[in-house]
Order: C-alpha cells, then structure tokens, then sequence
C-alpha cells in the first residue's frame, strides 16, 4: 500500500506494539476540533499515523466519538487509505468470538450523528455513491494479507465478508434487535464504522475494516454480556489485527 496510512485503533487498540520509531504528532487543528493523541510508526518501510478512535484512555463512547475531526484530521495529514479497527458483536454463523472479520457492507441506524462534511450545498451538491462503503485497495490488500493471517492463526479464525449494522449505543443490543439485525442481513452489530466509513468516502480516502468479535451478540449465546469476557476476547483479537495489519501494508 501506499504512503500514507493510518490505523484507526477502537477498543482495547490504542497502541500498534509491534511497529517502531513511535513519534508522537501535534494536535491537528480542524474546523470540527482538535485532534490529538496522534502517533506514527514506520512499518515495513511505510509510515503509519495511529488514531485511538476512543481517545487514548478510551474517554469517548462511540456516540459522542468527533467523527467528523477525526477524518479532517487524517486527511489534512495526507493520509489517503485508512485501516480501521471495528470490536463488534458476531451475529453470523462463523463469526463468533475471536475471528476478525473484513466486512463489505454495512446497515446504519445510528440516529443524531453528525455524519457529513456536506452540511451546505452552497458549492454545489453533494451524494457519494456508497454502495460498496469498504471497496478498494485496503480492503484488496486485507484480502490479500489474510492468506498469511490463515496459515498462522487457522482457516476459521478469518472471515473475508460481512455485513456490519452499526448501532447507536452504547448500550448492548437485546435478544429481539439482534433477531431482527439477522433477518436485515446483518453479520455483525457495532457501533463505530458509522458514519466513520461515510466520512472518509467524501473526503475521498479509501477505508476498509477489520472487525475484530469479541462476543456473540445478544441473545446468540447461553447467559448475558459480560465486560470481562469482551475485554478477555479483545486482548487477543488486538494482537491478531496487528499481524493482519502488518501483513496488509505488503499489497
Ligand atoms: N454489540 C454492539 N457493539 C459491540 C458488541 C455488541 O454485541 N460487542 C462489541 N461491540
């Protein structure tokens, strides 16, 4: 891939441990907030602008996360392909705890976001086509990494579709919203990609997700939702997006 990337980092992500020459970056100033907490790493002779999408001691819930910043951010960087990391719920039958997933669709019903660059149609109007939303090289090169990713972690431990439904939060889902999530299509319930993925699209910069699942979503398995048992999973999840990640800048 090309120069520059970034990594957005959800949950339990805050920090790409196997990269080198961390540099901690100023706050970029945008017409939607500042921006800080930005790192870049070389990797595999890229460079590589990490953004904990949670701010770095995770203080913002996935509703009141400044999307709209965060992207302006990563553009007025130069960054023009973004890797971002996804914790979600699995709904679909192989993807349960512990698989990563490279979605290609996605559902929104979030409500209240603010979703667009395109408050104003003074210059003109303004609709991206999304009907592919993670279409692109990262997600080719995700694809292509996931190969590799096979052979260290196993065939079942890597889905190579999905449909995301991205949630508003930041409450967990109950059994009957999962239902009707899997009769929409849904593979997979979170609660960040969105309007995350649209951003990025109408600032032109191609985005692909990996999500990692750190639980069966409501009502898919025997007991409730735990934190600890998220937490748990994501540990491991982390580790193996980062060996995806690394694998992916490659292509
Ligand atoms: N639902 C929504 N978001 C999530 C979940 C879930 O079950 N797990 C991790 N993020």
């Amino acid at each position: 891939m090309p120069n520059k990337i970034a990594v957005i980092g959800g949950s339990g992500f805050y920090t790409m441990a196997s990269a080198n020459n961390a540099k901690a970056l100023n706050p970029v100033n945008t017409p939607y907030g500042s921006v800080g907490g930005l790192i870049e790493y070389s990797m595999g002779g890229h460079n590589i602008v990490f953004l904990a999408r949670h701010g770095g001691e995770h203080k913002l819930p996935p509703h009141k996360i400044n999307y709209r910043a965060n992207i302006y951010a990563l553009k007025e960087l130069g960054v023009s392909h973004i890797i971002a990391a996804n914790a979600v719920g699995g709904i679909g039958e192989r993807c349960g705890p512990g698989v990563l997933v490279i979605p290609d669709q996605l559902i929104d019903y979030t409500f209240g976001r603010e979703g667009t660059f395109f408050d104003s149609f003074e210059d003109g109007m303004s609709h991206i086509d999304f009907t592919y939303p993670f279409e692109g090289r990262v997600r080719n090169a995700l694809i292509q990494a996931s190969a590799a990713f096979e052979k260290e972690f196993g065939s079942d431990k890597v889905v190579r579709n999905g449909v995301y439904a991205c949630m508003q939060g930041p409450r967990l889902e109950t059994a009957a919203e999962i239902k009707k999530l899997k009769n929409d299509g849904a593979s997979l319930v979170g609660m960040t990609a969105m309007p995350e993925a649209a951003l990025a699209r109408e600032l032109g910069i191609d985005y692909a997700s990996i999500c990692l699942v750190v639980n069966w979503a409501a009502g898919l398995s025997a007991g409730l939702i735990t934190l600890e048992a998220i937490n748990a999973e994501l540990e491991g999840c982390v580790g193996k997006a980062e060996y995806l990640i690394g694998q992916s800048v490659n292509y």
